[in-house]
């Protein structure tokens, strides 16, 4: 059929890994996951895995789910694909804005949909831009996240992210992105009771903001209401509030990333419902449609959906947007999801089997590796020191981090290691505790059996 065609090559090295040592894949070949049921998958060689972190922290309501796969078949055959753009729409998409908007902080009203979070947050950006520029305000251009916040990789969000990881080699941050330092407080800059923390987090950003040249100066503050890929770094009771309040104080948007925490991660529906805050915007993905389709929103406030209507030059219309914006068998996937997330009452399981999860990785605090537990719903890390007493981190040449996920997945587990020998579990909000007992069961035999290769070194 095609002409010239070469000789296939078995080669490992023409799929191209995200946030992969690239050499080591080379060296020993991917993991192919080929199927997946419940909370289990099973890989290439037929070893049944654990999924300890729900693919990418996305799969919520588990794998094989047929409400989800009837629903995207039903779309495909009726319509595959229609166009968003000039005014053109799909029935799904549309409801699905109309449930988010219900289903979402009242300040919120409009949706914006994308492919993923990386573009939600893209499109953060530049429609935080647009707004201040169409009402305005055009000194209004610096932003400000979190130290170890994780915005995506966009060329803008990539900068917005605080992790040296992804501004090293890219020319990041842009001259405009700043950071504060998280509110982590297990190693903080701020002192360790609740109130030194969320004190000191709001002096950083008014400090911060005033350096910058003042609310004239300042568009917005980013943040996760529990830092992800930073290493699972939960703040204090009432600091997502006081954060809040500091940017409505300060005259700058406040902006929250619900990517990974959106749709019961962390035992509401979204994280910022524990402490009844209103973002102006916020962006949404992985949970949306639980992985099973691509899909990321933003949410706005109404003031900034109107001046995109009221203010735009009429020769000139918003211009953003994708070809797969709104897209209807994505959309459809998502109505489903949701009906899910509703009837199981998964954001309520996540509570109480998270509870769970916090209180076994507690237990396992015995091994003399464990530094820090910490986790809110079904997200939780351990982080894995050299010495318990002084905290003193692993020599990062060793990689324990990564020793301790590969024996994870010898042991029939999948959890991810982060930065700092941090090892995330995030596994579907369908798990039981029966699950997660194995789960904890297999962590501690890969904390041991990495120890044991260790002294063998
Ligand atoms: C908090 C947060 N924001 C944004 C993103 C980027 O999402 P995506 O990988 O879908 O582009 C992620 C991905 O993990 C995330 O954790």
């Amino acid at each position: 059929m095609f002409k010239a065609l070469r000789p296939r090559q078995n080669a490992t090295n023409q799929f191209i890994h995200p946030f992969t040592q690239l050499a080591d894949v080379e060296d020993d070949g991917p993991n192919v996951i080929v199927s997946g049921k419940g909370v289990t998958v099973t890989d290439r060689d037929g070893r049944e895995l654990l999924d300890g972190f729900a693919g990418l922290w996305c799969v919520n309501i588990g794998y094989g789910r047929s409400e989800l796969i009837e629903a995207a078949q039903q779309q495909m055959s009726k319509l595959p694909y229609a166009s968003s753009f000039f005014g053109f729409a799909n029935e799904p998409a549309l409801q699905l804005a109309e449930e988010l908007v219900r289903l979402t902080p009242e300040s919120l009203q409009h949706v914006f949909f994308t492919l993923g979070g990386s573009d939600a947050i893209d499109t953060t950006l530049k429609t935080i831009r647009y707004f201040f520029n169409i009402t305005g305000r055009p000194d209004k251009k610096h932003v400000i996240g979190l130290e170890r916040g994780y915005h995506g990789v966009s060329s803008t969000g990539a900068g917005l992210t605080g992790l040296s990881g992804c501004h090293r080699f890219f020319d990041l941050p842009l001259p405009n992105q700043h950071h504060i330092p998280s509110h982590y407080r297990y190693r903080s800059s701020y002192g360790v009771t609740d109130a030194a923390i969320i004190s000191g987090s709001v002096a950083a950003l008014e400090t911060k903001v005033a350096e910058l040249g003042g609310s004239e100066k300042v568009a917005a503050f980013f943040c996760e209401p529990v830092q992800g890929s930073g290493g699972v770094i939960v703040p204090p009771d009432g600091w997502l509030a006081a954060m809040r309040i500091a940017c409505a104080k300060l005259n700058i948007l406040f902006v929250i990333d619900e990517v990974i925490t959106g749709f019961g991660r962390t035992g509401q529906l979204f994280a910022c419902d524990w402490e009844h805050v209103e973002p102006d915007l916020m962006t949404i993905a992985k949970g949306l449609t639980s992985g099973y389709s691509p899909m990321g929103a933003v949410l706005m406030s109404d003031e900034i959906y109107r001046a995109l209507v009221d203010k735009v030059p009429r020769e000139l219309p918003f211009a953003n947007g994708f070809t797969y914006t709104g897209h209807p068998v994505s959309a459809a996937v998502a109505l489903a999801c949701l009906e899910i997330y509703e009837r199981e009452r998964l954001p309520e399981n996540s509570k109480v089997v998270g509870a769970h999860l916090l209180k076994g990785l507690d237990a396992l605090r015995e091994h003399r590796w464990i530094g820090d537990v910490r986790g809110k719903g079904l997200l939780a890390a351990v982080e894995l020191v050299a010495n318990q007493e002084s905290r003193e981190p692993f020599d990062p040449r060793l990689n324990v981090g990564q020793l301790v996920r590969k024996k994870a997945y010898e042991n029939g587990l999948i959890v991810r290691a982060f930065s700092d020998n941090v090892i995330g579990l995030a596994p579907p909000l369908i798990v039981g505790e029966a699950d997660i007992d194995r789960m904890l069961d297999r962590l501690a035999r890969a904390i041991h059996s990495a120890e044991a290769e260790l002294h063998e070194i």
